[in-house]
């Protein structure tokens, strides 16, 4: 987990509360009480990356890396409830996410990729 702005605005702090995605940097501890916390760290490792971590890789989308963690998890709580998002839905999950090196296509596309090989579509 990374911090930021501070104030709930980038989306960087960024963890899965519950399999929600919610900003860490709003929250209080007692508002996680018996709530299951993943956070980056908890979802794919170096050596052994989860789909979405290495469809981001492979789309080539990861510049300075900060919003990235982020971002995964926005995709990761909307991929676990939705196997199947269109661009708008996957524009929706990711909108409380601000990247300020790529833009915001590339990730999308690898949100979608992601979503694609979790499902083991052939592309
Ligand atoms: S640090 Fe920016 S939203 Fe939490
Ligand atoms: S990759 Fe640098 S802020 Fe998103």
């Amino acid at each position: 987990m990374k911090r930021g702005c501070e104030e709930g605005t980038c989306g960087t702090c960024t963890i899965l509360l519950d399999g929600k995605a919610v900003k860490s940097c709003i929250m209080l501890a007692a508002q996680t009480e018996n709530g299951s916390i993943i956070t980056i760290e908890g979802i794919g490792t170096r050596e052994k990356p989860h789909i979405i971590q290495q469809a981001f890789v492979d789309e080539g989308v990861v510049q300075c890396g900060y919003c990235i963690p982020g971002m995964i998890l926005a995709a990761k709580s909307l991929l676990d409830k939705n196997p199947t998002p269109t661009k708008e839905e996957v524009k929706l999950a990711l909108d409380g996410n601000l990247c300020r090196c790529t833009g915001y296509s590339g990730q999308i596309k690898a949100v979608l990729n992601a979503a694609a090989n979790m499902r083991g579509d052939k592309q």
